[in-house]
C-alpha cells in the first residue's frame, strides 16, 4: 500500500493494528475514553471544520462572490489560527504522545513512522499557506497579481484540508484504539 499522504487511501490494518479490535463506532462509550482522548478528539474536529470552512471561504472570493475588504478581514484571524495551532498540536504530538504510544507497542511503530512523515508534508503545506495569505495581501496594496494570489490560496487550501482530513482519520485509528485497549492512567497520559 502506498503511505504518502496524497497516494494512500486509508490506511490498512497492520498499519493501524488495534482498529479492528476497537473500531469507531465504540468510541463514544467506551469507558477507556478519557479526558485527554476526548479533547483530542475535539481539537481534530476543530481543525476539520475551520480547514474546510478556510477551504470554501477561498473558493467564494477566487470566484469574485465576496469582497476583499470582508474577505481579508475573515480570513486573516482563521489562516492564523489553523497555522498556529496546527502547528503547536504537530509539536505536543511529535514531542509528547508519540514517543509514549510508540514505546507502549511496537507495532504500532509503522504507523507512527507513517504519522510522522504526514506532518513534515503538512507542515511545509503551512508554510505555503502563509506564504500564499502574505501574497494576497500584498496584491491587495497594489503589490501583486490579485487573481493569480487568490486561485492559488485557493489551491493550497484544498490541498492542505484533503490532506488534513486523510492524516487525522489515520492518526484517530491508530492511537485511539491504543488508548482504549491500555488506558489513559496505564499509558501514564
Ligand atoms: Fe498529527
Ligand atoms: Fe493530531
Amino acid at each position: 500500500m502506498p503511505l504518502g499522504l496524497f497516494d494512500r487511501g486509508p490506511i490498512d490494518d497492520e498499519v493501524a493494528v488495534l482498529r479492528a479490535r476497537y473500531p469507531r463506532e465504540i468510541w463514544p462509550t467506551h469507558h477507556n475514553l478519557g479526558e485527554t482522548a476526548q479533547f483530542w478528539l475535539q481539537r481534530h474536529d476543530m481543525f476539520r471544520e475551520l480547514g474546510e470552512m478556510l477551504r470554501a471561504g477561498s473558493v467564494e472570493f477566487a470566484e469574485g462572490r465576496v469582497e476583499a475588504g470582508p474577505f481579508m478581514g475573515w480570513l486573516a484571524p482563521r489562516l492564523n489560527v489553523f497555522l498556529q495551532q496546527l502547528h503547536s498540536h504537530h509539536h505536543v504530538e511529535d514531542e509528547h504522545y508519540f514517543p509514549i504510544f510508540r514505546a507502549a507497542d511496537a507495532r504500532l511503530g509503522a504507523g507512527f513512522d507513517l504519522l510522522d512523515a504526514d506532518h513534515h508534508v503538512i507542515d511545509a503545506l503551512l508554510h505555503e499557506l502563509a506564504d500564499a495569505g502574505n501574497a494576497l495581501q500584498l496584491g491587495l496594496k497594489g503589490r501583486g497579481d490579485v487573481p493569480g494570489a487568490s486561485a492559488h490560496l485557493a489551491d493550497r487550501l484544498a490541498r492542505a484540508s484533503t490532506g488534513l482530513m486523510r492524516h487525522l482519520d489515520d492518526e484517530e485509528d491508530i492511537v485511539v484504539p491504543l488508548i482504549l485497549d491500555r488506558s489513559e492512567p496505564g499509558l501514564g497520559l
